[in-house]
């Protein structure tokens, strides 16, 4: 594969041709086409393409995060001891996408890596942010769980067809997050 190139995307770049497989990740691959670059440039979200050196700013894998928040639905579960909020400010990874031929080599993970490190190094010293969010699909959840996320533990979120999974910034050194 070469060495990947992680940036933002630019309105040069192609976007079509991003093979997911199942009908389920179509919206993935029409956001790619057809709202990434718009909203990138609104600042209503973020989107970083994976690039290799073959494939000539043609983006292969992406990820998109927005500003976000845990929303805790029944208010029974306290995320940060002695707090019981019902909304915690996070960044929540919008969308992301590894073109199924490129899976299994880490690309999801760098990509998860990055938007932590977003969070920790960027977002959280400026602005109250304590977790990083995603609706996961289900097919994914196994997926974030390697990368150090877990599940909201109530009944109604492990209903939901995309369950919320959330992992806390003030607890990346003791549970190894995103391995
Ligand atoms: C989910 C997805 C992003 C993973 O990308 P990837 O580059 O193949 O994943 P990685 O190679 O970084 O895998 C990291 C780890 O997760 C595991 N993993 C990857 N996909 C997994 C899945 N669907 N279920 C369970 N585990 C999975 C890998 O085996 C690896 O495990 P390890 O810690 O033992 O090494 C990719 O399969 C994809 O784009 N899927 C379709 C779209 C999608 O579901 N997006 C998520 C939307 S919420």
């Amino acid at each position: 594969m070469g060495e990947v190139v992680i940036r933002h995307i630019e309105p040069s770049d192609r976007v079509t041709g991003l093979s997911l497989g199942h009908p389920e990740f179509a919206p993935l691959k029409a956001y790619l086409k057809k709202e990434a670059r718009r909203h990138h440039e609104q600042s209503l979200a973020r989107t970083y393409g994976v690039y290799t050196p073959q494939d000539d700013g043609k983006v292969r894998a992406y990820i998109t995060l927005v500003a976000g928040e845990v929303a805790i639905k029944d208010g029974d579960e306290e995320l940060v001891d002695g707090f019981n909020y019902k909304h915690y400010p996070a960044i929540k990874i919008a969308r992301l996408a590894v073109d199924s031929e490129l899976r299994g080599m880490e690309l999801g993970r760098t990509l998860v890596r990055l938007a932590i490190g977003i969070a920790k190094d960027t977002i959280c010293p400026a602005i109250g942010c304590r977790f990083v969010v995603v609706d996961a699909k289900r097919l994914s959840i196994g997926f974030y769980e390697r990368c150090g996320f877990t599940a909201i533990d109530t009944q109604d979120n492990l209903a939901r067809s995309e369950p919320v999974m959330f992992l806390d910034l003030h607890k990346l050194e003791v549970n190894g997050a995103a391995g």
